[in-house]
């Protein structure tokens, strides 16, 4: 194989730094005797430095909607850059892009949402969402409401806050105590209803079970993500939000939708509560609001939210900040990501795509007695191995979904993240009919290859 443009002692100098000096995120150093080092990318396609080529079937890590090699977003950072790379944007000062970017996401967002407040990542998102809903209830003279209700297998990202929030226990372990006063639903004892469960079991009913245990005044908010990504792609079942919709208001419950996956078309819609004619309070982004090329995420708040922070008493600054936030040259290269998704209607390829995909998987894995649960909503898809059709789970011992992922990559030209034994998908929102087809395909053959049927 060709290197694309280093020796041989070149890459083996890379490895050994990287094994010495570089701590990746989930780090194990096992996982990085032999990594894919990535060179270049154009479209869905990624390049590593041996020269080999791959779909990348997550858009990275879900962000990279408008694909790689965009040299608009290079020529849009290069000219802020030059303009004035960085400017404070605290009390009394501003910059023209942060401005026109609050503007454009309160035009794409839902229509009661008023207030933007730009963070860094997803989860200075969440983190700034869950404090502004605590400060709120404050303003509104209730101070007791200051938990969090959060959901099992939901990500919400990896500060100790939002790490608490997040329902996977894997992320857990040897990181406590988490923040107290952040719960999470749980099915509850004697469960009588005749609501059709999400994908991964849950009902809205669980929500509601678990204010009453902790006591409506005592709860600020609700966080979900419309689908959960990273926890193994899990999509709710139809009157699912629309219901915690009625739940959270009935009970004065905030709901903070993490749509840091789903926003910016991922599911069809532009955001994906759309689809159900549901209103969240406060909206967490990040991601393909530039679609990676520098980091940027906001929360959102809803109109009297936004008037409650206009309005604050002289001792009550809402003293939430970071030296980042409202970066000009990071909102100066989400304006012109926001662009590129208006002209070439990305939000429309991607509700197009999805169905093509959904499609596409359905015909190639659909009827393996070792596939269970395959689900996608617009571009963002997930299945499950299991050892036969009734969905008896494999032993993690197999390590059957690391298996078919390497499969893929190894002999399919696919790149994607597998939880468990669930394999997860979300390609750029760029993709087209035939790299569509290319991904089931080699996720055909991989799953056929694997398990053997
Ligand atoms: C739904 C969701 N929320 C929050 C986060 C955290 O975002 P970040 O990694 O940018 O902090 C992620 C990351 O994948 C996510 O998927």
């Amino acid at each position: 194989m060709t290197m694309t443009s280093i020796s041989d002692e070149t890459y083996a100098d890379l490895i050994h730094e990287d094994l010495a000096h570089l701590i990746h995120p989930q780090y194990y150093a096992p996982d990085h005797q032999q990594p894919v080092i990535f060179d270049h990318g154009e479209g869905v396609w990624l390049t590593d430095l041996q020269g080999r080529r791959y779909i990348d079937a997550l858009s990275s890590l879900w962000n990279v909607a408008v694909g790689h090699g965009r040299a608009e977003l290079a020529d849009a950072a290069a000219e802020q850059m030059r303009k004035v790379a960085f400017t404070n944007n605290y009390t009394g000062f501003s910059n023209v892009p942060a401005i026109r970017l609050a503007g454009k996401v309160i035009d794409l967002a839902y229509d009661n949402m008023e207030g933007v407040f730009f963070t860094n990542s997803g989860s200075e998102s969440n983190e700034g969402a869950f404090k502004a809903a605590r400060f709120y209830w404050n303003l509104q003279g209730r101070p007791t409401k200051t938990k969090l209700i959060a959901r099992e297998r939901a990500y919400h990202g990896g500060t100790l806050a939002t790490m608490s929030m997040t329902g996977l226990p894997v992320f857990w372990k040897y990181f406590g105590p988490l923040v107290p006063e952040i719960v999470h639903t749980k099915q509850p004892d004697n469960l009588e209803c005749d609501c059709e469960p999400n994908t991964d079991g849950e009902c809205a009913h669980w929500l509601e079970a678990a204010i009453l245990r902790e006591g409506p005044d005592t709860v600020a908010a609700f966080i979900a993500e419309p689908v959960k990504g990273a926890g193994g792609v899990w999509t709710p079942a139809p009157g699912y939000f629309e219901q915690i919709r009625e739940i959270c208001s009935k009970y004065e419950v905030l709901f903070i939708a993490d749509e840091v996956i789903t926003g910016f078309g991922r599911t069809g819609h532009m955001f994906a509560l759309e689809r159900w004619g549901v209103q969240p309070d406060i909206l967490s982004i990040a991601k393909a609001i530039t679609s990676g090329y520098v980091p940027l995420g906001a929360f959102i708040v809803s109109k009297p939210i936004q008037e409650a922070l206009h309005n604050v008493p002289p001792d009550a600054r809402f003293m939430h900040a970071y030296t980042n936030s409202a970066h000009p040259t990071a909102s100066a290269v989400g304006l012109r990501n926001l662009q590129i998704f208006e002209d070439e209607h990305l939000v429309e390829n991607a509700a197009a795509m999805g169905e093509r995909f959904g499609d596409a998987l359905r015909d190639a894995i659909g009827s393996s007695a070792h596939v269970t649960n395959l689900r996608h909503l617009g571009l963002i898809a997930g299945f499950t191995l299991s050892q036969d059709a009734k969905g008896t789970p494999y032993a993690a011992s197999d390590g059957m979904g690391g298996k078919v992922a390497k499969h893929l990559r190894e002999q399919g030209e696919v790149i994607t993240r597998f939880v468990g034994d669930n394999l997860v998908f979300a390609p750029p929102l760029i993709i087209k009919p035939a790299e569509v087809d290319h991904i089931a395909e080699s996720v055909g053959r991989a799953v056929r290859d694997v398990t053997g049927a």
